[in-house]
């Protein structure tokens, strides 16, 4: 999956809240928790643990899982425990729960009442055996085997693949990496990790979070859950899973689980673009309405289409450039793959056009021919995920633990080509996304060349009727969850859910602050209130960029039919 994580707009919502520990009650627990290790969490008042589990539920010779848990004790007077799984997939819960002032976002908004626990899933992490997943044994190895290939440079072109000689370009890389992915694939399985490929996926995270819930509040007690982005994926699968161990669930960023059953990558990017570009004409309106003071990229008197103009002609300045070096500090593609990390975190726009995007123009003016500025080698954007939140490990290789997840999950894409993948790939840009459908390399292309599939995997059906409503949230323009997925969710459970909607920009309603919705969760949360269906709520008045907020922005945005 394209990294449907909220780790980028975590940042955000730092807000901090006095915490007073209340005795937590372990109806059963086989959990020992105690401290943390510190060289994943700083974090001093929440408290570790580990669960071993199955690998197999289906086959218990195979031998056990050990999860990594860690717990922020209820504020207000414990009613039971709230799971939360942040997304990726791939993302630690053990690190992102130990991020200063994160868990009070949590426990706010889940009303205070219950333990928040959260876990690193299998193939995630330092502390989950099994744990993180790698292919390659060194960063040297995975550059020397990409050197040359799109994986490393992204995919370049202008316009909407306006020019046949992109196109053409593009298709010369098919058959090249398509073999690098199906000898990735095989490494993959014969890596030290690649025996525990089939164990991993949404459907033993499930079983794994099930588990753990018997453990803590024994095995009839109602699972509290809240999920977003990929979170929402696994929300999805327990609720129409386990539907009698429903309790009170939040479900926020919605992927769609039908079409992530159903349909291959090319297709379900198809959904998943479907809000991009609105999300990027947001950020121009914004940068528009600040004018140059507020917003540089903006000069005096320009509207949202003027400053397009910008983005498309540095687009061209890079992709350029890159033809004649493809060596260039940052190519158009790794561009387009940097700024759609920033449809996500709405509240971060103003601070990004102000210091990033500045200097990425002066970044991509350095590489016209006889340019004289001097270039500096921008970070390798497609290796530094394994980096994020402290994670330490010994291996500085790309980690493959969404790929592993996502692959694992995938319908069966046997037969695949990569030319039929990259044909999707245009279709989007020309179709759906303008701006990001080219946005390379995404994990699920790789699937097609996923040496297995998980042990259980479940395909639906996604209509069952809950022990209890569930509230399944979206932003009305996010760029990777679009409203529409929720739409769909919310549709197949029927009288089983309850859509809310945020009126704003980025991914997941947490991307900006809205006292509306956050007082809408932690009631339901804590009392149990339903909201009206299909309420809207609006957000705070936050200035996104100087003078300039959300509303403002609503106000003037262009029209949004792409
Ligand atoms: C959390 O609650 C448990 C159970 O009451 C208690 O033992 C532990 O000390 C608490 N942790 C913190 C950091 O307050
Ligand atoms: C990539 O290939 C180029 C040209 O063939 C070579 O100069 C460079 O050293 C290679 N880089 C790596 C990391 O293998
Ligand atoms: C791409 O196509 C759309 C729809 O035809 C058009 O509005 C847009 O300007 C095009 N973008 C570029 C950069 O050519
Ligand atoms: C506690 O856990 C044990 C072992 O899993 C199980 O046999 C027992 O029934 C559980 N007791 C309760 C009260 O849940
Ligand atoms: C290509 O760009 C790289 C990085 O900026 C630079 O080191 C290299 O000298 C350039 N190659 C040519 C042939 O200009
Ligand atoms: C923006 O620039 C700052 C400072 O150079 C850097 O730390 C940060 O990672 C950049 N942010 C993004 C989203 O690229
Ligand atoms: C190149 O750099 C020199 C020295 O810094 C400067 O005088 C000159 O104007 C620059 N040329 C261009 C085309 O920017
Ligand atoms: C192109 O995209 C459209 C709309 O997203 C879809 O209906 C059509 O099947 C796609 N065609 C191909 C060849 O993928
Ligand atoms: C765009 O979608 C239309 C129908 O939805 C389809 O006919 C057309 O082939 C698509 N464009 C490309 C480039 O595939
Ligand atoms: C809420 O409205 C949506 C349509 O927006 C519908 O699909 C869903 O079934 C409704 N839920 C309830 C509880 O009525
Ligand atoms: C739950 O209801 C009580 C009583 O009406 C109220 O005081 C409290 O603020 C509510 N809690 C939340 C989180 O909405």
């Amino acid at each position: 999956m394209l990294h449907y994580k909220i780790s980028s707009i975590l940042a955000l919502f730092l807000a901090s809240r006095s915490s007073h520990a209340a005795p937590s009650h372990h109806s059963n627990s086989t959990i020992e928790w105690g401290p943390c290790d510190p060289s994943v969490v700083s974090e001093p008042s929440l408290s570790c643990g580990f669960l071993e589990v199955p690998l197999d539920y289906q086959d218990p010779s195979v031998g056990n899982a050990r999860l990594a848990l860690a717990k922020a004790n209820a504020t207000g007077e414990r009613r039971g425990s709230v799971f939360f799984n942040p997304g990726g997939p791939g993302d630690s819960g053990v690190a992102e729960l130990g991020i200063p002032g994160f868990k009070d976002v949590l426990l706010a908004v889940t009303g205070g009442v219950y333990d928040i626990i959260t876990w690193d899933p299998r193939g995630v992490g330092t502390l989950t055996t099994p744990g993180e997943i790698f292919c390659f044994d060194s960063l040297e190895e995975y550059l020397t085997f990409f050197n040359g290939t799109i994986e490393l440079t992204g995919i370049e072109e202008t316009g909407n693949f306006t020019d046949p000689a992109d196109v053409s370009a593009l298709f010369a890389q098919a058959p090249v990496v398509q073999k690098k992915y199906e000898e990735l694939g095989q490494k993959c399985l014969n890596a030290p990790t690649g025996k525990y490929l089939k164990y991993i996926g949404t459907s033993a995270a499930v079983r794994d979070m099930v588990s753990i819930a018997n453990a803590i509040d024994g095995p009839d007690a109602p699972i509290n859950y809240y999920g977003i982005s990929y979170g929402s994926l696994i929300g999805s699968w327990f609720v129409n899973m386990f539907p009698e161990r429903v309790g009170r669930v939040m479900l926020d960023g919605i992927v769609n689980p039908v079409t992530f059953a159903t349909e291959k990558p090319s297709e379900h990017f198809s959904h998943q673009f479907a809000s991009s570009d609105n999300v990027y004409k947001g950020l121009l309106t914004g940068c528009a309405l600040a004018g140059p003071s507020g917003c540089p990229a903006a000069s005096e008197g320009d509207g949202p289409l003027d400053i397009d103009a910008k983005v498309q002609e540095l687009i061209k300045a890079a992709h350029d450039a890159t033809l004649v070096n493809a060596s260039v500090p940052l190519t158009s593609g790794q561009f387009r793959v940097e700024f759609f990390a920033e449809m996500y975190a709405t509240a971060d726009w103003g601070r990004y056009m102000k210091e990033n995007f500045t200097q990425i123009v002066e970044t991509i003016k350095g590489e016209a021919p006889g340019a004289n500025v001097s270039l500096t080698k921008r970070s390798d954007r497609f290796v530094r995920r394994n980096r994020l939140l402290g994670r330490t490990t010994s291996n500085d290789s790309p980690s493959y633990s969404i790929h592993a997840i996502s692959c694992g999950d995938a319908i069966d894409l046997q037969g695949v080509t990569m030319e039929e993948q990259f044909k999707g790939i245009i279709n989007n840009t020309r179709n759906i996304s303008h701006l990001f459908g080219t946005y390379w390399p995404a994990p699920d292309y790789l699937c097609a060349y996923w040496p297995v599939r998980a042990v259980e995997r479940y395909q639906g059906p996604f209509n069952k009727k809950l022990a209890n409503k569930i509230i399944v949230a979206s932003n009305v323009y996010d760029p990777i969850t679009p409203l529409p997925s929720a739409e769909e969710v919310a549709r197949q459970l029927g009288d089983s859910a309850v859509l809310v909607k945020q009126n704003g920009f980025g991914h997941s309603t947490l991307a900006e602050p809205s006292t509306c919705m956050r007082s809408l969760f932690s009631g339901y949360m804590a009392n149990g209130t339903l909201p009206t269906n299909n309420t809207l709520c609006e957000v705070d008045a936050l200035e996104i960029f100087p003078g300039v907020t959300t509303a403002d922005i609503l106000a003037h945005l262009p029209s949004t039919d792409v």
